[in-house]
């Protein structure tokens, strides 16, 4: 965070960085040490994560932007006329763009974003591309049902998006609350069109998640000069590596940092002991069947009308209506 800035100007965001300070010590405090995922985001984790999403071995993007664009005369047809998409997390500009450009007379566009910052570039860069389209950030926690904005347009549906199976990053439980605050938001006649990746040959999953040109590593790693730098802790990063392993009771994905050494980290004011081979948990990827993700939107209230996927059945995109 930016020291330098005018301290009434940044006093709202002040408040969310004690919030996050007494998140990550007692991630730190519990028997498996954890931090979450999204303390990979800083600048640098972002231009990380863009490069994972261009290797060879990282084939979720690739594949998934494959099936878009395969597939969009269907998905528009299913989506229908004038209705409001809302993106939940503002990310992946192809993704979105497939669909600006190929939705008929879409009623407007809606990106939900914790980062207010990254959310209205994002949304400047839109708007100079697709003038025709009403585009309405918010900034807002979407695990949290928030208020929508009233496009000029009425809408005749409302179709909430969410690519690049970030599903994937919720435990079973957590990913449940999720979809039901979709539900929630996509209101009568919504649906939900979300990309969930698949399990596989684990062989496929590892290698991913453990590129060759180490990228995944530094990513990985970069939470912790994240924490040093905007949170005041002093991890040593030459102290910890990167290890990502799949756990197939689970159908996960799981990265963690290995401590190399025994060793202390300070952070606000709290010492967190480490010891030698001590794994920090950094991030869960779960990976679906077609069954299980269909079980558990059901819970939610959701029906998959629609799955396309790529030829190899790697990756999958999919429709679902509330019923
Ligand atoms: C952004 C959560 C979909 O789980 O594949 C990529 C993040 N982590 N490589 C994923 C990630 C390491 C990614 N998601």
């Amino acid at each position: 965070m930016n020291r330098n800035a005018n301290e009434l100007a940044y006093s709202a965001q002040q408040i969310d960085v004690d919030d996050d300070l007494d998140d990550i010590v007692a991630g730190l405090e519990r028997d498996q040490k954890m931090i979450s995922p999204k303390y990979f985001y800083d600048e640098r984790g972002s231009q990380l994560f863009d490069e994972i999403t261009r290797l060879p071995e990282y084939y979720p993007t690739a594949t998934e932007i494959g099936i878009m664009e395969d597939n969009i005369a269907d998905i528009a047809d299913l989506i229908g006329e004038r209705a409001s998409l809302i993106e939940f997390g503002a990310g992946s500009s192809i993704k979105i763009r497939i669909l600006l450009e190929h939705l008929k007379s879409l009623a407007a566009y809606v990106p939900v974003d914790i980062s207010d910052e990254h959310l209205l570039a994002a949304a400047d860069g839109l708007r100079k591309d697709y003038p025709h389209i009403e585009i309405l950030p918010i900034a807002a926690d979407f695990t949290q049902p928030f208020d929508l904005p009233t496009p000029s347009v009425m809408p005749l549906r409302n179709i909430v998006y969410f690519p690049g199976s970030t599903i994937g990053n919720f435990t079973p439980e957590g990913a449940l609350e999720l979809l039901k605050v979709m539900y929630h938001e996509a209101k009568e006649d919504g649906a939900l069109l979300i990309g969930v990746d698949l399990q596989k040959d684990v062989r496929i999953l590892e290698r991913a998640y453990n590129d060759s040109k180490g990228v995944t590593a530094a990513f990985n790693l970069n939470m912790l000069r994240h924490l040093n730098r905007d949170y005041g802790a002093d991890f040593d990063l030459d102290a910890f590596r990167h290890r990502a392993v799949y756990n197939s009771v689970d159908g996960r994905i799981e990265l963690y940092l290995d401590s190399t050494a025994e060793q202390t980290v300070h952070m606000a004011g709290s010492t967190i002991r480490i010891a030698e081979g001590e794994a920090i948990l950094t991030e869960y990827s779960h990976k679906y069947t077609l069954q299980s993700f269909a079980e558990l939107a059901a819970k939610a209230g959701f029906e998959v009308r629609q799955v396309w996927m790529d030829a190899e059945r790697l990756f999958s995109v999919q429709y679902c209506v509330r019923v």
